[in-house]
């Protein structure tokens, strides 16, 4: 938070804004408790937990999400550590996680890639890291659980080359594993750091530090322990890929540590050298070219809307990630896409867990501001007149498809309304037949929990009883428009031409092959991705 002791490019520079990505398990939630722990901003472990166990976390704003004890909707925490300021932003890591998840990356200057021991690299983590790749921010790798048998560290090194396509450099080593995890030992200044006590995890562990040649680890360590260390650093040293701090700040190598975060070990050493390594807020494209966060204009965009956060209001949350200048509580500044005035009062943080009122924020910060239903998802707000418009947010392809009316008739209109505000507060993607009535609508999401979100909030919010027939396609590719003329397309029996809200086609398959097949038998024809 704001604090006099620093002027404003101070504030700039220490701020760290990253995301924690993970396949669910792995240790996610445990990771963000023990960074909060050691920032201070939690006096012992198990808060965040117990609370996930009562099924009513933090973040679990929706009924629905207290219904079912996960988290739906990502969100954001502000803590301090030695002097820095960070941002966590959480990305739910349950596989129905929708394409929020996703969107939130954008709002990140970096991410910690948490992987499990004794897994390697999930499903999940994998669609997170393409699209921190497709950003070219950097990825930090804490592979946890090294307090249980696990897979070899050199295997899992491997693992991560070659599922994810991005060289490692491990920063650190473990010593032993399992019951035997003593401690890492530190690449590069050839420190080794044994731990002693953490409380089980409740409190900050207690650590011994020396040199790799000090006498005083023999006994600690043990003899056969301290000979396979020394092979192993020795294989590091001419098998692995070094150091470099360019490559990891442009995502083409990820710098790895080993630890537990249940047990705090290793928790101390990866934040630091993270927090070292990871870049404050830099510099971001716009219309007009790159903007600095040190510029005095205020400028920021939004990369998330959240709705329902209390009912009763109907309110909606818009999260705005600050990219340049400093935010005053109250001030007015325009919505460059709506080309309108806009008085940002009461506007949230997100501190540790709690919300509270704002009064000044900085470049790297997200604050929560309401949203009367005047913004969308990639809007600019800008202080002076400037009109500056930040690089789109890109549009996911879903991978989960139905076919949705409303069960009474007399019910379309708000039917109509309620499926457009979904879809702009980017919960769903909306798609028609060319030349089928409104009435029938087939929606995308990327997770299946979203058509449960969908099915309850048409029902609390709007009145209205939703039919929904599931669709077998599991694909979208979006068509180049001037690439080919689509009513010439010649296409397999289980593929459909839909178009979305702006008319452009769009392609739903069921499976690769007919992708394929769709760019084989269609010459010049080119298929998207991300729209
Ligand atoms: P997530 O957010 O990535 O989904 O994972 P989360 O932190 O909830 O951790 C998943 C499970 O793994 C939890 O156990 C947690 O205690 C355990 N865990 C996390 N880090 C470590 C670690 O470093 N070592 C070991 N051994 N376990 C770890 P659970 O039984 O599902 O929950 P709970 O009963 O502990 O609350």
């Amino acid at each position: 938070m704001a604090d006099d002791k620093f002027s404003f490019t101070q504030e700039v520079e220490r701020r760290r804004t990253f995301a924690i990505i993970s396949h669910p398990d792995a240790g996610k939630t445990t990771l963000t408790e023990k960074f909060l722990l050691y920032g201070g901003a939690i006096r012992s472990a198990g808060s965040v937990k117990s609370r996930r166990s009562q099924k009513h976390a933090v973040s679990d704003w929706m009924e629905i999400e207290k219904q079912r004890g996960i988290s739906v909707t990502s969100s954001v925490m502000q803590f301090e550590y030695d002097d820095f300021c960070i941002n966590i932003l959480d990305t739910p890591g349950h596989q129905d996680f929708s394409e929020d998840t996703y969107r939130t990356l954008m709002a990140a200057d970096s991410a910690v890639m948490v992987i499990d021991c004794s897994k390697g690299v999930e499903d999940q983590t994998k669609k997170l890291f393409q699209v921190c790749k497709l950003r070219g921010i950097p990825i930090f790798t804490f592979i946890n659980k090294m307090d249980r048998m696990g897979r070899d560290p050199f295997d899992l090194l491997e693992d991560i080359e070659k599922v994810l396509d991005i060289k490692s450099c491990p920063m650190n080593w473990p010593i032993g594993s399992g019951k035997d995890f003593k401690g890492v030992y530190n690449r590069y200044d050839n420190q080794i750091e044994l731990f002693m006590d953490g409380n089980h995890g409740q409190s900050i562990a207690k650590a011994v530090k020396g040199q790799l040649g000090d006498e005083k680890f023999n006994p600690l360590i043990g003899h056969d322990l301290h000979e396979q260390l020394l092979g192993e650093i020795e294989l590091l040293d001419i098998a692995g890929d070094h150091f470099d701090q360019k490559e990891v700040l442009k995502g083409n190598l990820t710098p790895v540590f080993f630890g537990s975060a249940l047990t705090n070990f290793g928790v101390e050493p990866f934040l630091q050298s993270f927090l070292d390594m990871t870049p404050p807020p830099l510099a971001r494209l716009s219309n007009q070219g790159n903007i600095d966060p040190k510029s005095e204009n205020f400028t920021g965009f939004i990369f998330k809307i959240q709705a329902n956060m209390n009912p009763a209001h109907r309110d909606r949350i818009a999260f705005l990630r600050i990219c340049s200048g400093q935010f005053d509580k109250g001030m007015t500044v325009n919505h460059v896409q709506k080309g309108k005035k806009v008085k940002l009062a009461q506007p949230q943080q997100f501190v540790a867990q709690d919300r509270v009122v704002v009064d000044s924020a900085y470049p790297g910060d997200i604050i929560g501001i309401h949203d009367p239903g005047i913004f969308n998802i990639g809007d600019t707000l800008c202080k002076d007149a400037s009109k500056i418009e930040y690089a789109g947010i890109p549009q996911f392809a879903p991978e989960h498809f139905a076919r949705i009316s409303t069960v009474n008739s007399l019910k379309r209109k708000q039917f109509l309304k309620g499926v457009t505000q979904l879809a702009e507060e980017g919960a769903i993607q909306v798609y028609r037949r060319p030349n089928m009535g409104v009435e029938e609508l087939i929606i995308g999401v990327v997770g299946v929990l979203q058509f449960e979100v969908l099915e309850y909030r048409l029902k609390h919010e709007y009145g209205v009883e939703l039919s929904m027939q599931q669709l077998p396609y599991r694909y979208l590719r979006w068509i180049e428009q001037d690439s080919y003329d689509v009513t010439k397309l010649a296409l397999p029996m289980d593929t459909v031409l839909v178009e979305n809200k702006h008319q452009q086609p769009v392609l739903l398959f069921q499976n690769e092959w007919s992708i394929k097949h769709i760019l084989d038998r269609n010459e010049g024809i080119v298929l998207k991705e991300h729209s």
